[in-house]
């Protein structure tokens, strides 16, 4: 083996060159989540409340596993297991703090976990709007063997840690508000609490830390002062924008969140070609995507998977969960779809439910106060007005009349009614499943249809209509 003093052989040197690249770093995140959160004034954890319709935490972990860690460890304490239940889906490893001592403190948590050759980077369950780009532009600055952190140019820097720089302008310190001098409660720039640093570094400074200070807490900002005592650099990057970083401790933040996610994702669909008639009046909680010419009216709320085809319109007041529209459908204003699959150049609406599981093929019409659950829809059928269709099966070119009811339930199981194509179901009909119309089959209007219907027929269920003639209306007692 090649010492630094022997002259090494050619081979040696092309086997050992001096520029070898250093072995790589995996990064590890640490998402604090312990805290109780109690200027929310709620039962739910703090890192369970909604924005966009999901846990803040459920945002910070899904910006972290952007960057591709090799894990995720989240520190939990308050509200016990209901904070690992509610995201029981994420592959993560949960770690309990079991008091709430502080952020220093919830990070000695974690510590055991973590290996020498890794680099943390420490996230806050309460601070959901940041973005996987601002995190690899710290992590960039930080480099390999430095401690770098996120910090803001606050309007309002109440609340906030604030960043101390020497004369020179290094970061010294971040002093915490309540231990903080008049003097340092004037600096503007504050800590977002994000850092990054290598594991080996943290895990030596987290023994240094104490509780000696106003709240009695081990505060994690204070590994700066320690970084800084160690002559280890301490890159400040400061993020693009203050609403990124923006914590979330009260419901005014909560709501101040839930806008600026709203103005971001109403952002990327104008720049996706959406017409959207008032930005501020859209509302996107999951993933959506979109064709050409796409036109969102207003109060519109679209969740999880949502495609919208080219051209598609949406009405006012609607909403859209997990749900694809194809081209050239217009569904107007009040409508609630639910899972379901909608063809090309259909109407939906206005005021027309889907429940779950729906498929409609092209140039089908659903009107007002239409439900639908569990029913496919052939080419070109129709159902205009106060109609339900429950576990059905509807051909193409049907007309399935106003007031139409299939009655799936017998009061314990829910059964099928298969409608074939051309049939023309009239108005006020009660299809009670299990049955069968027959294609071409006509249904007189108010029939109670309980056995299947031939195809090509006219079945009518209902008593004759009769007439009396001399017959008197009663009058009013005592008249
Ligand atoms: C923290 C920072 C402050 C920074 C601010 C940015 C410290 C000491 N202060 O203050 O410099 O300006 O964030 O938003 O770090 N948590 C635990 N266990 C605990 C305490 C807290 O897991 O024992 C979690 C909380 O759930 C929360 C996060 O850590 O997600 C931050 O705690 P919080 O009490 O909100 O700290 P801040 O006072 O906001
Ligand atoms: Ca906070």
């Amino acid at each position: 083996m090649a010492t630094k003093k022997a002259a090494p052989t050619r081979s040696v040197r092309k086997a050992r060159p001096n520029n070898v690249a250093p072995a790589p770093q995996p990064l590890v995140v640490i998402i604090l989540a312990a805290g109780s959160g109690t200027r929310m004034k709620s039962a739910l954890p703090k890192v369970l409340q909604p924005l966009a319709g999901r846990p803040l935490l459920q945002h910070v972990l899904n910006c972290a596993r952007d960057l591709n860690p090799t894990a995720i460890h989240v520190v939990y304490g308050y509200g016990g297991e209901a904070v690992p239940q509610a995201l029981a889906h994420e592959k993560v490893s949960w770690v309990l703090q079991a008091q709430q001592l502080g952020t220093g403190h919830a990070v000695m948590q974690a510590a055991p976990q973590l290996s020498a050759d890794q680099r943390a980077l420490i996230l806050y369950g309460d601070v959901p709007l940041i973005t996987t780009a601002t995190l690899q532009a710290l992590l960039a600055a930080a480099g390999r063997d430095e401690v770098g952190i996120l910090t803001v140019d606050a309007r309002d820097p109440s609340g906030y840690g604030r960043v101390v720089r020497n004369a020179a302008g290094r970061v010294q310190a971040i002093v915490e508000e309540k231990d903080a001098s008049a003097k340092q409660r004037r600096l503007r720039e504050c800590s977002t609490g994000v850092i990054t640093l290598p594991v080996k570094r943290l895990t030596k400074w987290l023994r240094l830390l104490d509780n000696r200070n106003s709240q009695g807490e081990y505060y994690l900002t204070d590994l700066i002062a320690l970084a800084v005592r160690d002559r280890v650099a301490v890159r400040a990057l400061l993020a693009p924008d203050e609403a990124e970083v923006q914590g979330v401790n009260d419901r005014l933040q909560l709501a101040a969140a839930e806008s600026t996610w709203r103005a971001r994702q109403a952002r990327k669909l104008l720049l996706d070609g959406v017409t959207l008639i008032d930005p501020t009046r859209v509302d996107v909680r999951g993933a959506v995507s979109v064709g050409e010419d796409v036109v969102i009216d207003v109060n519109v709320v679209l969740e999880g998977d949502v495609k919208l085809g080219d051209g598609v319109r949406i009405g006012p007041n609607c909403l859209i969960r997990n749900s694809q529209i194809a081209a050239g459908t217009q569904v107007f204003g009040h409508c609630f779809i639910d899972q379901a699959i909608i063809g090309p150049n259909c109407n939906i609406g206005p005021f027309a439910r889907f429940r779950p599981k729906s498929v409609l093929a092209e140039q089908v019409h659903i009107g007002n106060f239409v439900e639908v659950k569990n029913t496919s829809i052939g080419a070109g059928s129709k159902s205009n007005h106060l109609t339900y269709l429950g576990d059905t099966t509807v051909g193409a070119g049907v007309n399935v009349g106003a007031g139409t009811i299939t009655c799936n339930y017998d009061g314990a199981n829910k059964w099928p009614t298969t409608i074939g194509d051309r049939a023309f179901i009239g108005s006020g009909s009660m299809l009670v499943a299990p049955v069968e119309i027959g294609a071409g089959a006509t249904i007189g209007a108010g029939s109670t249809i309980v056995s299947n219907a031939p195809a090509e027929q006219l079945t009518l269920a209902r008593t004759r209509q009769v007439s009396i003639a001399g017959w008197k209306r009663p009058v009013k007692r005592g008249t």
